[in-house]
Parts: C-alpha cells; sequence; structure tokens
C-alpha cells in the first residue's frame, strides 16, 4: 500500500534550506554541549531582521510553548484570557497551563468577531488571543478593524496577536503585528519557525512585545530552550540567502493555494477564502466522514466535527493525490 500523505499538520511541503540543513547535520557532532541559554545569537538575528530592541525579543520552545510562558507572566491576579472558537485548538490547554481560565468568544461566520471580544473584556480579563491568519479557519483581521479594536482594549490588558501563519499572507491589508507593537506596550506578537521556515521539529518560536509583557514571561519561560540546533537553524534562516529562497517557496505555496482552492470548488465543494498553508472546507456536519474518507483513499486531513474540514496545501503531487481522493468520495456540503 502507498504511503499516505499527510494534509493535516499544517507543516510546509518543502525540504530544509540547503544552508539549514548543512549546519544541522555539522551541529549533530555536538550534541553532548548544552545551548546558549540566552540565545543571544538568535534573539540578536530576530532583532535586527525586524528592526526591534533585543530586549523586546524572546524566543522558547516554538509559539505554542511562548504563548503559554507569556500568558504565566502577565498579571496572575486576572483570571481569564478570551480566545476565538473556533480558532487554535491547543489555546484552552495552553491557557490553563499558563494558569488562567479560557473563555471562548464565539466567531462571526469564518472569522474573529472582534466586537464580541472587546465586549466580553472584563476586570478579570488577563489577555485577549488573536489568530491572524486564523487556524483553522485561514481567515484575516484587516489593519483598521485590529487597530479599533486594540484601542477599545484596557491598556491592563495584554493582546497577544499569533501571526503562525503570518508569512503566507498576500492580502496587503493585513497588518504586520510588529507594526502594531510598536508604540502600543500591551501587543505581543507571537511567531514561529515552525511553519513557512519548516523547521516544525526544532520548536523555535519567538515573540515581540515590550518590557512589560517580556521581563516576567521571561521567569515564566524554560531554561535553555531552543535547543542549540534550532537556534542555529534559525539563525541560518534569516540571512540573505534563506529569506531569498523562503520568498520564492512563499509565492509558490501562495500560487499553489490559489490552484488547489479552485480545484476542490471545481468539484462544487465550499472553500473560504485563506490566508493560510491550509484550506478551510466548511461541510458542517459532513466534517467527520468526509476526512474519514479521505484517509481512507491515503489523505490524512484534519475534521473540526460539526464545523469543517482543514487541509494543508502540500506540493503538487501530494496535492494531485488529495483531488483523486476528493473524486473517490462525496461530501454533503452544508446549505
Ligand atoms: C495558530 C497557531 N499558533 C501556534 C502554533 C504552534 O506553532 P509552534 O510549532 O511554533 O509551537 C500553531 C501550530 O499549528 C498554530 O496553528
Amino acid at each position: 500500500m502507498t504511503t499516505p500523505v499527510d494534509l493535516s499538520m499544517n507543516e510546509t511541503p518543502y525540504p530544509p534550506l540547503p544552508s539549514v540543513r548543512r549546519l544541522v547535520e555539522q551541529g549533530a557532532g555536538q550534541l553532548n554541549r548544552y545551548p546558549d541559554h540566552a540565545s543571544k545569537a538568535l534573539v540578536g538575528a530576530i532583532a535586527g531582521h525586524l528592526d526591534v530592541p533585543p530586549e523586546h525579543v524572546l524566543v522558547g520552545p516554538g509559539s505554542a510553548g511562548l504563548c503559554q510562558h507569556v500568558i504565566a507572566g502577565l498579571d496572575r491576579t486576572r483570571g481569564e484570557v478570551l480566545h476565538a472558537a473556533l480558532s487554535f485548538e491547543a489555546y484552552p490547554l495552553l491557557i490553563a497551563n499558563g494558569g488562567a481560565r479560557p473563555v471562548p468568544v464565539p466567531m462571526d461566520g469564518f472569522r474573529h468577531d472582534l466586537a464580541a471580544i472587546a465586549d466580553a473584556v472584563t476586570a478579570d480579563t488577563r489577555a485577549v488571543l488573536l489568530c491572524n491568519p486564523n487556524n483553522p479557519t485561514g481567515a484575516v483581521l484587516h489593519r483598521a478593524e485590529v487597530e479599533a479594536f486594540l484601542d477599545r482594549i484596557p491598556p491592563e490588558v495584554v493582546v497577544i496577536i499569533d501571526e503562525a501563519y503570518r508569512e503566507f499572507v498576500t492580502d496587503p491589508d493585513v497588518p504586520d503585528g510588529i507594526d502594531l507593537y510598536r508604540g502600543r506596550d500591551n501587543v505581543c506578537v507571537l511567531r514561529t519557525f515552525s511553519k513557512a521556515y519548516g523547521l516544525a521539529t526544532l520548536r523555535v518560536g519567538y515573540a515581540v512585545a515590550g518590557a512589560r509583557v517580556g521581563a516576567a514571561s521571561r521567569m515564566a519561560g524554560m531554561v535553555f530552550f531552543p535547543g542549540g540546533l534550532g537556534q542555529a537553524a534559525a539563525v541560518a534562516s534569516l540571512a540573505a540567502d534563506a529569506t531569498a529562497e523562503l520568498a520564492t517557496r512563499l509565492a509558490d505555496l501562495a500560487a499553489e493555494r490559489r490552484w488547489l482552492a479552485q480545484a476542490l470548488t471545481g468539484y462544487g465543494l465550499p472553500v473560504a477564502p485563506s490566508e493560510a498553508n491550509f484550506l478551510w472546507l466548511p461541510v458542517g456536519d459532513g466534517s467527520a466522514g468526509f476526512a474519514q474518507r479521505l484517509g481512507e483513499a491515503g489523505v490524512l486531513v484534519r475534521p473540526y466535527p460539526g464545523h469543517g474540514v482543514r487541509i494543508t496545501v502540500g506540493d503538487r503531487p501530494a496535492n494531485e493525490r488529495l483531488l483523486a481522493a476528493v473524486r473517490e468520495t462525496t461530501v454533503s456540503p452544508v446549505p
């Protein structure tokens, strides 16, 4: 039997960049050594890349790990963290691990309902999580509405903007979280090397936030993370040659996303507009069965029972396998 194609994890289909791979291979001879616990080279590289002060950069075990550390490091007299539902399924766990109570706020269709989130803020709100683009729906929030939202949020409440998929965005009206952080000391931007940079297994994420957020989160973080190979690979990923290669890959992926969305629509499936490296098919009650049938046909996708199915954009051969599996199966779209 042929190996299944895995389009369930939002991974990049591209192999590591040659420069990054070389470094990791060389690093295998140094596995007995502890990493630089302050990640100085990596923090410096990120700070230079984004033009922010190094003391505003935190690095950690993936952006998911950092999300938890940031929440744990904020004002613990406040017990709640708001997040959109449907959004990244790990948020409730990360919030709970950060010592707070997750408060889901229903979506407005595929998008965060920013007005409802702002209305849900109370004196007990520690932080608000925005996911832009949103996992799993692929929808984006635009600059003007996010700025208006931030103006409504009290300065004591930290707004964590999770931009795990930021690099895949092509819509120019989507704000760069780093621009929003400048001048607002209650904004914390989370990013990762797991997705566009293709380093998911090395667990390297970063946060950019003012001193108020950063200081306590550093204390809440784990020591010796990220590991040495992750630090080196992430530094190499920000070098000029790697950045140029990344831009080519991102353009290819955006083209593939358009192509795949069109092909799936051609099969009568509902496909939501996506600015990430995955597509959201809101097939409602058909989700679990659809995902199961695709799995039986050798293509793994992520069902959200009752809501939809999330399909990662793969390379062309993987996407062709998906389309072949779709042809073999059927689904009843929500009316
Ligand atoms: C929205 C979002 N944030 C964070 C993460 C975690 O990424 P990392 O590998 O950096 O922990 C994911 C992974 O799927 C995600 O979808």
